[in-house]
């Protein structure tokens, strides 16, 4: 594994850590069960997200990074789907930019459902906010 391309899979894992972090503290505190539910479950497929990264970077012989990420819980529910939506939009591009540098069809099929996933999470978040009433021009 290149240099860079740990660089690059080290810095997703903050991203994942950060989206984990999110979601569970929505969940844990938003006060809605329905949403409780669904964002708890996302919170797990962040954090094996976040344990298939690891396993790809140390089966790849990179050095994992066990920084924490600097995370700042959201303002409201406006800039918790703002940030949800940027950040699920942001690994999806990175993923996809990565998938080709992978050495092996293993480690691009886990990046390729991770993909999947989060193409999904971003769909389920712009329907929670259409759902709690809030519009794209209203954030
Ligand atoms: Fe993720
Ligand atoms: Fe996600």
């Amino acid at each position: 594994m290149t240099k860079t391309l740990l660089k690059y899979l080290n810095e997703q894992l903050q991203t994942e850590i950060a989206s984990f972090l999110e979601y569970s503290l929505r969940s844990a505190s938003c006060g809605d069960p329905c949403m409780e539910r669904e964002l708890a479950a996302f919170a797990l497929e962040e954090a094996e997200h976040i344990r298939q990264l690891m396993a790809l970077i140390a089966r790849n012989g990179g050095e994992v990074s066990m920084s924490a990420p600097q995370s700042f819980p959201a303002d409201s529910l406006d800039d918790f789907f703002e940030r949800s939506l940027a950040r699920e939009d942001d690994a999806i591009l990175r993923y996809t930019v990565l998938l080709p540098l992978l050495p092996t069809e293993a480690d691009r099929a886990v990046l390729q459902s991770s993909i999947d996933q989060e193409a999904l999470h971003r769909e389920q978040i712009l329907r929670l906010r259409s759902a709690c009433g809030h519009s794209a021009d209203r954030s």
